[in-house]
């Protein structure tokens, strides 16, 4: 395996405060990840599928952005539809969130596994137990060699009172499922570290 070298003159550390680097293959996952579970009509019944390859990737308008492998029924409906949901499962649903991304549509039906309800997209069904869901319209689709990246404008988004703490959500009370790969394991979140935004203010760096 091949070593990294170090090569930054302007630093004032040394390569032997570093633990060596090694090349650990390319098969790298950004942990943790939020588990969502994405919503579609797969014909006229709910379809709902467990998605960790989720981020925000618009600031205005705002939209999400879905890598869906190709394998999956999901995107069928997603063409169909031009539509799709993004419900944020918190941990009193892990047992049902890891359902629905064991089992496809194509052999069992997931509809009633939740309570579903609709927005103002009379298509695309949303999880009423989830703490939070966002209804988007398909904007783009980008085709990679084995997912489709769908990217959508969010145009509406859902909470309860109870998720709330001084206007916005508190993620402690959301209590979202977190994922690593590739050992495949669900998290609880971790303590708190700071403001962001905020806390580097007055920070020299090393110069
Ligand atoms: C925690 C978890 C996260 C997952 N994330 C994704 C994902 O981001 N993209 C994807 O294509 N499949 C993902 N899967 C696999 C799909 O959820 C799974 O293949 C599902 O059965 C597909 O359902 P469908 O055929 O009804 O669309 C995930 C599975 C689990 C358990």
């Amino acid at each position: 395996m091949q070593n990294a070298t170090y090569n930054h003159t302007e630093s004032t550390a040394t390569v032997s405060e570093h633990p060596p680097k090694r090349k650990v293959g390319t098969n790298l996952f950004l942990c943790p990840m939020p588990v969502t579970i994405v919503g579609t009509m797969n014909g006229t019944r709910p379809n709902y599928v467990s998605a960790g390859w989720v981020t925000r990737v618009n600031t205005t308008p705002p939209m999400l952005g879905v890598a869906i492998a190709k394998s999956r029924i999901t995107p069928v409906s997603i063409l169909d539809e031009q539509a799709f949901s993004v419900n944020y499962p918190n941990h009193d649903l892990l047992v049902e969130t890891d359902y629905c991304g064991l089992v496809s549509a194509t052999t069992k039906d997931k509809s009633l596994l939740f309570d579903s309800f609709y927005g103002e997209l009379e298509n695309v069904p949303m999880i009423a137990n989830c703490p939070m869901n966002a209804e988007c319209v398909l904007v783009e689709m980008i085709d990679l060699p084995t997912d489709y990246l769908f990217i959508g404008e969010i145009v509406a988004a859902y909470s309860s009172d109870e998720y709330f703490r001084n206007g916005v959500p508190d993620v402690r009370k959301v209590n979202p499922i977190l994922l690593t790969m590739p050992d495949n394991s669900y998290w609880t979140l971790g303590e708190y570290a700071g403001k962001a935004w905020s806390l580097a203010q007055g920070y020299k760096g090393r110069a």
